[in-house]
């Protein structure tokens, strides 16, 4: 018996070019490689052969076997990377997995917001670091040695406090006022500043305290600057912040870095009218001057400070602060 290996070669090399998919490949491995496969029949047919033929055989049967071993796993490639092959693999119906556009935080874009308008009023946005000394946050402002804010109950220390140190000692920043006092450190009147930044105070979490929230503060100092280029600014900012139709008022306050010093309500209207508080605000307090070292009665200014979470539940109807901070996708997706 003789088998003409190379004919069987070209056979199956000619078979395999019209495979286009795993079955028609497994039933031409079954032909070829299988147990009652052609090759598998050269192999019994060595029971018949002479002595001559067998070796003959032998060999051309392990040659055909590894030439289709070869072929195969070639084959197999070349439909695995084919559109059909990955049809036979995947459900390429199957809708992909779909990769949502993101958007600002509310919390972002009311700061963004505020600061844009005032921006538009001649501000520049400055920043602050949230780790300040004791000095910038207290005494600079004129806020008294003895006063409760600077309690630990009241104020995150950071290391240990030190009473004849209040340069040195460290804290988070309860309040954006410090920052004034490093611009007024760093820049000469005239200017207009607007600093929008994280503030922390050790609140007990509720759903109107969070130990962290944010506040934007505004500083403006020149020569000649009255009590009412405040609160004609500030009525600017109420009417085209939370819309035309919005009252503002001024209510007799005390901050120890302003003199006069008021807070400041906006009208609102839900069923009945209520009055609201939204931010405090006042005349730049000459303490405050003379710890950055200007001159006596050459400035004046005026300063106000709001906090963003409070504006941004006010102005979008939120009730409870955690939702800020919460990350649920299922509240933020709403603004
Ligand atoms: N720093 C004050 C607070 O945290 C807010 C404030 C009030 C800022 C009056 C001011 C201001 O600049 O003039 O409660």
């Amino acid at each position: 018996m003789s088998w003409n290996f190379e004919e069987l070669q070209n056979q199956a090399t000619e078979e395999s070019k019209g495979i286009r998919n795993s079955q028609e490949l497994e039933s031409f491995r079954i032909k070829y490689l299988g147990k009652k496969g052609i090759l598998q029949q050269i192999y019994a047919s060595l029971s018949q052969a002479s002595s001559e033929e067998k070796p003959l055989i032998g060999k051309g049967a392990n040659e055909f076997k590894i030439y289709l071993q070869v072929l195969l796993e070639k084959k197999q490639k070349d439909i695995s990377f084919s559109s059909q092959g990955i049809k036979d693999q995947v459900d390429i119906t199957i809708p992909g997995v779909y990769q949502s556009l993101g958007h600002k935080h509310l919390l972002t874009r009311t700061i963004d917001d505020i600061c844009a308008l005032f921006q538009k009023l001649g501000f520049v946005v400055y920043e602050g670091p949230e780790i300040e000394s004791e000095f910038n946050n207290f005494d600079a402002l004129n806020i008294p040695p003895d006063h409760p804010s600077r309690d630990g109950f009241d104020t995150f220390y950071v290391g240990k406090k030190d009473p004849t140190q209040k340069n040195k000692n460290l804290l988070l920043r309860s309040q954006t006022s410090p920052v004034q006092i490093r611009v007024m450190k760093q820049y000469k009147p005239p200017m207009a500043v607007l600093v929008p930044g994280k503030v922390y105070r050790p609140d007990a979490v509720d759903a109107s305290h969070s130990f962290m929230f944010h506040q934007i503060e505004g500083l403006l100092v020149d020569r000649d600057v009255k009590f009412s280029d405040l609160k004609g600014l500030l009525e600017v900012f109420c009417k085209r912040f939370f819309g035309a139709q919005t009252l503002m008022r001024f209510r007799p306050h005390f901050f120890p870095f302003t003199e006069p010093s008021a807070e400041v309500d906006i009208s609102w209207t839900h069923g009945k009218k209520k009055w609201l508080e939204i931010m405090g605000c006042g005349m730049v307090h000459p303490n405050v001057f003379k710890a950055v070292g200007y001159p006596k009665g050459r400035y004046t200014g005026l300063a106000f400070g709001m906090g963003v979470e409070r504006i941004a539940m006010l102005k979008y109807g939120i009730n409870d602060i955690r939702t800020f901070f919460e990350n649920d996708n299922r509240f933020l997706k709403q603004f």
